[in-house]
């Protein structure tokens, strides 16, 4: 590192141990409060900072872009997906982007199997039932789920999340299928069976989960006509992103029958989620947490720290994706 300390400015409220690394390393700039930057603040500061260390909270659109300062060399995001960067402008813009791949993948399988369960056996029903103190009878015929022991697990999107969450799924003798742009090679592969085509994984998927980033190609890949290609009463699960799902074609589904339930960590609209959803008890929904355990917290505020501190040493960071 140079004499001169690069000027780094923290978006978010990250964890203790990242801030301490952060300022010990950098003159770092932190927010008083943990809310998302909007773009005016993000073109402000672009003008006095050499990197931003952004969440996937702050979006770097088109436009965005085209107005920051030309002192900002590069943008350190806290996340693995970045669908909130306009990658094509900020590599036009000379600007460096990085993510965080990696360390977030057993964090977010174990949400992704958490999803599966709680969905499968009706978890958000159960935990009403018993808190709100509506528990007053019992009958083999009460609160029946879907086992998932055995069953055909789908994953779109083979990557190292997906990999994870298909060794974890082995655990319950799930049988894995998965589609991906490319097939894995057969170590990782394993006995998972590839699927050159979606449709193919679809009708071969009593939980389908989706592990694939959100990019235009993948908007709304689980609409009305895939939806239906799935065998009756399969599970949805999403802790991907919410673009990936047509929200009115889910709860379509879902309302017909042809899915018994959906678990999402994702939504269209966040935070906030979507409304029409709360009075369907069969989807098991959390808040984006995917990543949110205090180990990946500081995995992945130190992999955006890591890059910084390769890219300020005049080297390629490792997680450089432009
Ligand atoms: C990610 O890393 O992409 C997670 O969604 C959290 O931002």
């Amino acid at each position: 590192m140079t004499d001169q300390r690069p000027v780094l400015w923290i978006t978010r409220q990250l964890s203790a141990n990242t801030v301490a690394r952060a300022v010990r390393d950098y003159d770092t700039v932190l927010e008083p409060q943990d809310i998302p930057a909007s773009a005016e603040r993000i073109i402000e500061m672009s003008n006095v900072v050499d990197a931003i260390l952004p969440c996937h909270s702050e979006i770097f659109s088109s436009d965005v872009v085209n107005r920051l300062g030309s002192r900002l060399k590069i943008i350190a995001n806290h996340s693995v997906g970045v669908d909130h960067c306009d990658l094509d402008a900020l590599a036009k813009r000379g600007i460096v982007v990085t993510n965080t791949p990696d360390v977030l993948s057993d964090a977010t399988a174990e949400i992704a199997i958490l999803l599966m369960l709680g969905a499968a056996r009706r978890a958000i029903e159960g935990d009403a039932i018993v808190r709100q103190q509506q528990w007053d009878s019992w009958s083999p015929s009460f609160m029946v789920g879907h086992q998932v022991t055995g069953k055909r697990l789908g994953i779109v999107g083979m990557g190292r999340v997906g990999q994870v969450v298909a060794k974890r799924a082995a655990g319950f003798d799930m049988q894995v299928h998965y589609h991906n742009r490319k097939r894995l090679n057969p170590e990782l592969e394993g006995r998972a069976v590839f699927h050159e085509n979606l449709d193919s994984l679809l009708e071969n998927s009593d939980v389908l989960s989706l592990h694939c980033p959100a990019t235009p190609q993948t908007s709304k890949l689980m609409n009305h006509r895939t939806l239906s290609m799935l065998p009756k009463n399969a599970i949805l699960v999403n802790c991907a992103r919410g673009a990936l799902v047509d929200e009115d074609a889910l709860i379509t589904a879902l309302d017909s029958g042809q899915l018994a339930a959906a678990g999402l960590d994702c939504f269209e609209v966040e935070p906030g989620g979507n409304p029409n959803f709360s009075a369907h008890q069969n989807i098991f929904m959390l808040p984006h947490i995917g990543s949110a355990t205090f180990e990946t917290r500081d995995a992945m505020g130190f992999r955006a720290l890591d890059n910084l501190d390769a890219f300020f040493k005049g080297e390629k960071p490792k997680d450089k994706l432009v």
